[in-house]
Parts: C-alpha cells; sequence; structure tokens
C-alpha cells in the first residue's frame, strides 16, 4: 500500500490540484482509498489530513473499503427512470441488504446508481461486472444476483 501511496505521489509531485489524480490512481491501484493513507498524501501534498478526508468523502467515486467481488450498477437515467429504474434499485438494496454505494450485507456484491449505459431503448438497464443486461425486471436481477452468489 505503501509503495502505491508513493508512487502516485511521485508521478503528480508539482502538479497543481494533484489530490484528485492521487486518489483516482491509489484507487485504480487498490480499488479504494485507505484510511491509513490519509496522513501520507497530506503530506506528499502539503495538505491537512482535513482536506484530503473532505475530498475523499465529498465525492461518492472514492471508495473507504476494499471492492466487492461483484459490481452491480443499476442505471437511474431518464429513459430507465420511465420504466421503473427508481423501484429496481429499491428492490436491489432490499435483496442485497445495503444502499446505493454499499457492500451487500454478504459482502459479495458492491451496489451502485449510474446514469446512462448506453441501453436506453432497453429500460431498465443494469450491468454486472461489466456485463450489461437489458429490461431488468426484479425477478431477473434476482436471477442475474443468484447466477453470482457464493453459498455458503
Ligand atoms: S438512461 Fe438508462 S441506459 Fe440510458
Amino acid at each position: 500500500m505503501q509503495a502505491t501511496i508513493d508512487e502516485a505521489l511521485r508521478r503528480h509531485e508539482g502538479e497543481p490540484g494533484a489530490l484528485l489524480p492521487v486518489l483516482h490512481d491509489i484507487q485504480d491501484t487498490l480499488g479504494y482509498v485507505p484510511a491509513q493513507a490519509i496522513p501520507r498524501i497530506a503530506e506528499g501534498l502539503n495538505l491537512s489530513r482535513a482536506e484530503v478526508y473532505g475530498v475523499i468523502t465529498y465525492y461518492s467515486h472514492f471508495r473507504h473499503d476494499p471492492p466487492a467481488r461483484h459490481a452491480v450498477a443499476i442505471c437511474r437515467g431518464e429513459a430507465c427512470q420511465s420504466m421503473g429504474s427508481a423501484a429496481l434499485l429499491a428492490h436491489a438494496e432490499r435483496v442485497l441488504d445495503c444502499k446505493s454505494h454499499q457492500v451487500s450485507a454478504d459482502g459479495q456484491f458492491q451496489l451502485e446508481p449510474v446514469y446512462c449505459l448506453g441501453l436506453c431503448a432497453s429500460s431498465p438497464a443494469a450491468t454486472l461486472d461489466g456485463t450489461p443486461h437489458a429490461r431488468v425486471t426484479p425477478a431477473k436481477f434476482d436471477a442475474l444476483i443468484a447466477s453470482q452468489r457464493d453459498i455458503k
């Protein structure tokens, strides 16, 4: 982890506004921005820990914990909204027992709302581990999750 942080800081050394690129690099490599990274980032960019923490928590893109094995994205774009994606997202939150931007209660799925997957004509749309799925009903969603969920 330390090497990843130091490499990100070195790569963007002297750049104005380096904080966001550094955070992106760390998340791209580790999958999240660990809380333990904040002091080193702050020191490396001559910022306060509060400033670094504030940026990490302001942008929902940055994860605070290691990502789950599977990524679920449900479209909240206009076309999908008109075809019931809000209800689909609520269903997903119940099934996965978590809120948007969180990891499911079993730790296996990360649930993210997104805005347009390019499948507007086949709304509502979702992706599972990057694979697009069209006209996703609650039953279809349940089947997708069951196909990837590890039995404990
Ligand atoms: S609005 Fe959902 S795929 Fe375009």
